[in-house]
């Protein structure tokens, strides 16, 4: 699927088209950190609709069917309740794609749209192959009128590529074999943008700031803010058209992603004048205009998705001509990878410009606290630098296993030398000449300095990146202090 130029959008539904009046079954093409939150969540709250949610990764699946919760593909706090309530009722997984897609009402689709690795747009432009694979088959597979749901972030105009599939479908079968009364088979494509953000998915499913739905077919708009209303207020289900509401999306995540870099580029300002990034935010916050969320200065941000929506927002304004618009968002990616290697580059300086065969405790390696997701961790830049300086790593993370550690780093398990995971802080910290603090695990905020410290080898340092340990124990028990944001044990600091 390549970007097009606009056209006006191929309608598919026209106001004859037969609706359900209500939504009954639906298919989520996608379990996924999205797909299985969002969809445990729906059939929560709708008991009267059966929900399956299929995926290609028969793994995958057989995680979800775990009988052991804590086995979940997916870790957020709440899911195992939410799943624990629904599945086998009205909430199911499988690996039967075909079949949940025939069934179905309504089709999400909600599958990984990473950057493309090659070709035309290679390291900006979304890989939509996966998308197109679900079009295609919901193509194939439906029956009936199917309202087809884009969950997936996408490149604004995308559902124009469904729709144009799904159109060509119904045109080669328009009455798939119908002696036994079947409907012919309709679609109504929907853009329905997921805003939750991992290690509150639960919280901020159940309670979203606002749901929002783009479409050009008020009977299908009307049937997904059914499914919503049924326990989200009124005013908060947004209905908008397709471009808006794609578009909506990449935006939300560009702004996000923009306070963060903005917030650690003074981070580093403050590093160097004696100000502090805290101070700084809280005085800004202050102001209604700005708002006192994602001010939180660190080691840049990761997950899946602000650094790839921001370079597919690039590479549409490439496309579309607007250079400097281009440019202007690129900066915020530019930044955050700066931010991290600055982190590495400083931990080697203060340790007398080596790390080489030194054992450097790093705490936290999930992308942030409360999930088990690595996905453009910072963690992962900062640790591949500091491995390449010839460090010995003693990794802790609460959540996060060995393999996906060993993929991350591009070493293999076991067959290593230089990181290890351990299971406990202590047990990271013990020996080590430095602790780097990477994730904002709470547990993490509750350390023992003057334990640790003494289990150190001096003189030794604390780098907290997240600014969230308690860096007056730390420096009492004898550590020097750098903390992201603030002048502490910066020469210039006086302190
Ligand atoms: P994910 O990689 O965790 O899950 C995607 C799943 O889709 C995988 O399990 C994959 O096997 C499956 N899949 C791929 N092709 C398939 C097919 N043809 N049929 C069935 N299953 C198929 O991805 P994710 O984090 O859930 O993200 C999904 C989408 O949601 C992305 O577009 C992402 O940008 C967007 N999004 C993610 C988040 C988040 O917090 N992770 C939040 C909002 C939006
Ligand atoms: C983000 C958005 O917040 C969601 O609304 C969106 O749906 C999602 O992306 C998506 O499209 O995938 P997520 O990446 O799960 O959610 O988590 P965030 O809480 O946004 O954190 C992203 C990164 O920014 C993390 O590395 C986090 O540590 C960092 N961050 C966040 C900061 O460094 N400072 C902050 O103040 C906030």
């Amino acid at each position: 699927m390549t970007l097009t130029t606009p056209t006006t959008p191929t309608s598919l539904s026209s106001s004859t088209t037969p609706v359900p009046p209500q939504v009954r079954t639906i298919c989520c093409l996608g379990a996924g950190y999205v797909g299985g939150p969002t969809m445990a969540v729906i059939a929560d709250r709708c008991p009267q609709i059966q929900v399956t949610v299929v995926d290609l990764n028969a793994e995958r699946i057989a995680a979800w069917n775990d009988a052991d919760l804590s086995r979940l593909p997916v870790y957020e706090p709440g899911l195992d309740a939410v799943v624990a309530r629904n599945r086998g009722r009205n909430l199911h997984f499988s690996t039967e794609v075909d079949a949940a897609i025939a069934k179905a009402d309504m089709v999400f689709i909600s599958v990984n749209t990473p950057t493309k690795t090659r070709g035309i747009g290679a390291g900006q432009a979304s890989d939509l192959r996966w998308v197109e694979a679900c079009a295609r088959q919901v193509a194939q597979a439906a029956r009936g009128h199917t309202i087809v749901v884009e969950k997936s972030t996408l490149p604004v105009r995308t559902a124009e590529a469904i729709q144009t599939i799904l159109a060509a479908s119904q045109n080669q079968l328009p009455q798939r074999p119908t002696g036994n009364g079947e409907a012919p088979r309709t679609f109504s494509v929907l853009s329905n943008p997921e805003f939750l953000a991992e290690g509150t998915a639960i919280a901020d499913l159940e309670a979203p700031d606002r749901v929002l739905i783009g479409g050009d077919d008020p009977a299908a708009i009307e049937a997904l803010a059914g499914i919503y209303g049924q326990w989200v207020a009124p005013e908060q289900i947004l209905r908008t058209n397709l471009w808006s509401s794609e578009l909506s999306k990449l935006t939300a995540n560009a702004f996000l992603a923009q306070r963060i870099s903005s917030i650690n580029s003074i981070a580093a300002l403050c590093e160097a004048t004696g100000a502090d990034v805290r101070e700084v935010a809280r005085a800004i916050g202050a102001d209604s205009r700005i708002g006192a969320k994602f001010l939180g200065a660190g080691p840049g941000f990761g997950g899946s998705c602000f650094q790839k929506d921001i370079l597919n927002l690039v590479y549409l304004c490439r496309h579309f001509g607007l250079a400097e618009v281009a440019d202007y968002w690129e900066s915020v990616v530019t930044l955050n990878s700066w931010q991290q290697q600055r982190i590495a580059r400083l931990v080697v300086q203060k340790l007398f410009g080596t790390v080489s065969g030194k054992r450097i405790a790093v705490l936290g390696f999930a992308f942030k606290a409360n999930t088990n997701d690595t996905r453009e961790s910072p963690a992962i830049r900062i640790c591949r630098d500091l491995l390449e300086e010839g460090a010995q790593l003693a990794i802790h993370d609460p959540k996060v296993s060995e393999a996906q550690i060993a993929t991350d780093l591009g070493q293999k398990e076991q067959q290593n030398q230089h990181w290890q995971l351990v299971a406990s802080p202590a047990e990271a910290v013990n020996g080590a000449d430095a602790v780097l603090v990477l994730t904002e695990w709470q547990a993490y905020a509750a350390l023992d300095w003057p334990a640790l410290a003494g289990s150190m080898r001096q003189p030794a340092w604390l780098f907290d990146a997240r600014g969230i340990c308690d860096a007056a124990a730390a420096r009492a028990a004898g550590l020097q202090v750098w903390r992201l944001g603030a002048a502490y044990g910066n020469a210039s600091s006086g302190e």
